[in-house]
């Protein structure tokens, strides 16, 4: 299929680019470098030869009918988004402006191109019962956070627009992705001090961060710190193959799989693990808890399993392991 990945150049769209042309699909890439590099580009050209790309805001939508009307893709794969839970707080209305902009331009050119598969990232944020593992038929959802809430809320009008038009809709609900590319080739490059556990971790081991501070170790869990489903980003790539794959049969309208591993893992957990892939001390502090954070948070994957025949393979340590190798061949990221 003629995939287009609106948002290819970010971190999970990198991934999922190389996994799609790894499986024999075409991946036509359109990003506009908001929070990603040009050198994504020529990385994932270095693994996987050629691909199309069109540099576009996709919030533009003459620009969006336009970049369908010239590349025809048979289906979408939609992680053109912002997504920082902190930064969504200070600006909301970029947020809001950003994620469905994005969203309805996406929609309103699938519909003048006659383009019926959508593959739509979300996340487990939305989930908001007290006890995982979370399951799709949960009803307690929330929104903590204009991010959370352009999730949710898009969960609501992609089902609204799946139940009124002949569109083949997939809402993924991400846990926590990590990890890169076996290779070394991508990984995760947050601009600035980054938010997530991962990836600074692994700044810290590579120097450009002094320590780790560990937000909050009074929490209902076995060691006192938060537990998350930690994700393989190359498990997640071959998730959204996976869904697309599954919603070219013809006869979903709308699902939502969960993607994580079904197991949680504690921040003091990663960071000794982290430690064993970097052979390197990593210091840390205990801090006071972060605003919005949960105790635990975990999937119930199986649904994606019994659906799409997908399950994670890859460990605590491989994600630790291929961090390492992304983030010491690469000290900067992207800027090398
Ligand atoms: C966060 C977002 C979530 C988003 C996801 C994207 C919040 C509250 N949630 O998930 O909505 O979908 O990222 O990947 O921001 N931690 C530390 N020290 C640090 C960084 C993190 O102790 O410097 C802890 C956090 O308290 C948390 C765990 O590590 O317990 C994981 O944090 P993070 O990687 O930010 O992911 P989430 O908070 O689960």
């Amino acid at each position: 299929m003629r995939v287009l990945v609106a948002g290819g150049a970010g971190y999970i769209g990198s991934h999922t680019a190389v996994q799609l042309a790894e499986a024999g699909h075409t991946p036509i890439i359109a990003d506009n470098f908001a929070n990603s590099s040009p050198e994504v580009i020529t990385r994932i050209e270095s693994l996987v030869g050629k691909v199309e790309f069109h540099e576009v805001d996709l919030t533009d939508r003459r620009a969006t009918a336009e970049l369908f009307a010239s590349c025809r893709p048979d289906a979408v794969i939609h992680f053109a988004a912002l997504k920082a839970v902190g930064e969504s707080v200070e600006r909301p209305l970029d947020y809001y402006e950003t994620n469905f902009g994005t969203l309805f331009s996406v929609l309103g050119a699938m519909k003048e191109a006659g383009t019926k598969i959508l593959v739509f990232s979300s996340s487990a944020t939305v989930y908001g019962g007290d006890h995982p593992p979370f399951t799709e038929e949960d009803e307690e959802l929330v929104a903590l956070s204009p991010y959370g809430y352009t999730k949710l809320a898009s969960e609501r009008i992609l089902t609204d627009v799946a139940a009124a038009t002949d569109l083949h809709i997939g809402l993924l609900r991400y846990f926590n992705p990590v990890g890169g590319h076996p290779s070394g080739t991508m990984g995760e490059d947050p601009r600035g001090i980054p938010n997530n556990l991962m990836p600074y971790l692994s700044q810290v081991a590579v120097g450009r961060r002094e320590k780790l501070t560990v937000f909050g170790d009074d929490y209902p869990t076995p060691d006192g710190t938060c537990l998350r489903d930690y994700l393989h980003v190359m498990d997640l790539a071959d998730a959204h193959v996976a869904a697309l794959e599954r919603l070219a049969k013809g006869d979903i309208s709308v699902r939502t799989w969960n993607f994580g591993t079904g197991k949680g893992t504690s921040v003091l957990e990663l960071r000794e693990a982290f430690e064993k892939a970097c052979g390197r001390p990593i210091p840390y502090e205990i801090g006071p808890r972060r605003a919005g954070d949960r105790a635990d948070s975990w999937a119930d994957p199986s649904r994606a399993e019994e659906e799409l025949g997908w399950k994670a393979s890859r460990t605590i340590d491989d994600m630790c392991a291929d961090s390492w190798r992304w983030q010491s061949m690469n000290p900067r990221g992207y800027g090398q």
